[in-house]
């Protein structure tokens, strides 16, 4: 029994995420929140013969608190995307208030949710949900996540691609790591799984990073003024949510995956990776194994080649800056 929520449902990543949740037999109740349009979107989701009672709810009457009530993991998929010429960060001005708002509703109705943080920037928006959660004093680092499994989906499809074989695409592994944005953005070709061929030359290395980093831009300029990746998010996101319900419901096999979380969410296994980044942050996506509460362990970064830690290096600063964004827009006073 998991009553899953999306916030943000009718939109476009919210709408094919909320049909993959629909499809997952995991999920018993899926409530869909958004400013507009979901009872239209629970209708059409109702009539598919999966296990999820589906309901729509509006901003009238309470809907928010009404779609989070017993909820176990929350979806937020809500705010603008970007539009050609524009960076994650120029949608901090909108998403940052939306963001607080929904993490409000969340700490106040349902604190012990699993809180699955899409909307952009990421690498500020999860610092808001989680100082949101501590002014509620039920901040658990363990259950907040920034989902950047898109990038790790990306990752595997182009590196396919470069080997000449798209189909051995759901086989290949790329660790990325850092943060969701451009050069935060540090996919780790060296421990690739199967690893490059070695006929690879380090410019192609260079020009397929590169590809990982920016992969987003590809669809905003396809898109051309009409939004951002949404089916390939939608995608990712419901990856990432099955991972957390298989998980929590103790499948036995391990689950790893690479998340955007606060390194509080693990002292022991943080340690290890302050030392391997070479400064402190509070948050950084790293590759985590996931259990019935969340993240079980934070795993170390392991070895990195010499452009490896240039990446790692140039991600630092702007790492710094949006996460001390994100704080400071619900710590500084006004
Ligand atoms: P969209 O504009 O199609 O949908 C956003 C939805 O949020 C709309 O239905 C809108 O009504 C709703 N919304 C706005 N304010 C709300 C509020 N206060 N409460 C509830 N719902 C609200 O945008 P799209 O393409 O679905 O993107 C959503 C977000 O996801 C953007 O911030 C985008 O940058 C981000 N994104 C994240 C990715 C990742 O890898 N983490 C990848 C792609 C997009």
């Amino acid at each position: 029994m998991v009553h899953a929520v999306v916030l943000g449902a009718a939109g476009g990543i919210g709408q094919p995420v909320s049909l993959l949740l629909k499809t997952n037999p995991l999920i018993t109740k899926l409530s869909l929140f958004d400013i507009v349009n979901t009872p239209g979107v629970a209708a059409d989701l109702s009539h598919i013969s999966t296990p999820a009672k589906v309901a729509g709810y509006l901003p009238p009457d309470d809907g928010l608190k009404k779609a989070l009530e017993g909820a176990e993991i929350v979806v937020i998929p809500a705010g603008v995307p970007r539009k050609p010429g524009m960076t994650r960060d120029d949608l901090f001005k909108i998403n940052a208030g939306i963001v607080r708002d929904l993490a409000t509703a969340i700490a106040t109705t349902a604190p012990n949710a699993f809180v699955l943080v899409i909307s952009n920037p990421v690498n500020s928006t999860v610092p808001i949900v989680a100082e949101v959660f501590k002014k509620h004093n039920v901040y658990n680092p363990k259950r907040i996540f920034g989902v950047t499994t898109l990038d790790v989906v990306r990752a595997s499809t182009f590196l396919a691609e470069v080997n000449g074989d798209v189909s051995a695409a759901p086989n290949v592994t790329v660790p990325v790591l850092g943060g969701h944005s451009g050069v935060t953005i540090l996919p780790i070709l060296s421990q690739a799984k199967p690893s490059l061929s070695a006929n690879l030359a380090q410019t192609d290395v260079e020009a397929l990073t590169k590809r990982i980093q920016f992969g987003g831009d590809e669809v905003v300029k396809a898109k051309d003024g009409a939004g951002s990746a949404t089916l390939s998010m939608a995608y990712a996101g419901a990856e990432f949510a099955s991972k957390i319900l298989n998980a929590v419901k103790g499948s036995g096999e391990e689950i790893v995956t690479q998340t955007y979380i606060s390194l509080e969410a693990d002292p022991e296994g943080a340690k290890k990776v302050t030392e391997e980044i070479g400064t402190s942050l509070e948050y950084f996506s790293v590759s985590v194994k996931l259990g019935p509460n969340g993240v079980e362990k934070i795993l170390p970064i392991g070895d990195l080649n010499d452009f490896e830690k240039g990446l790692l290096k140039a991600a630092i600063p702007e790492l710094q800056d949006n996460i001390a964004k994100g704080c400071n827009f619900i710590t500084a006073p006004k």
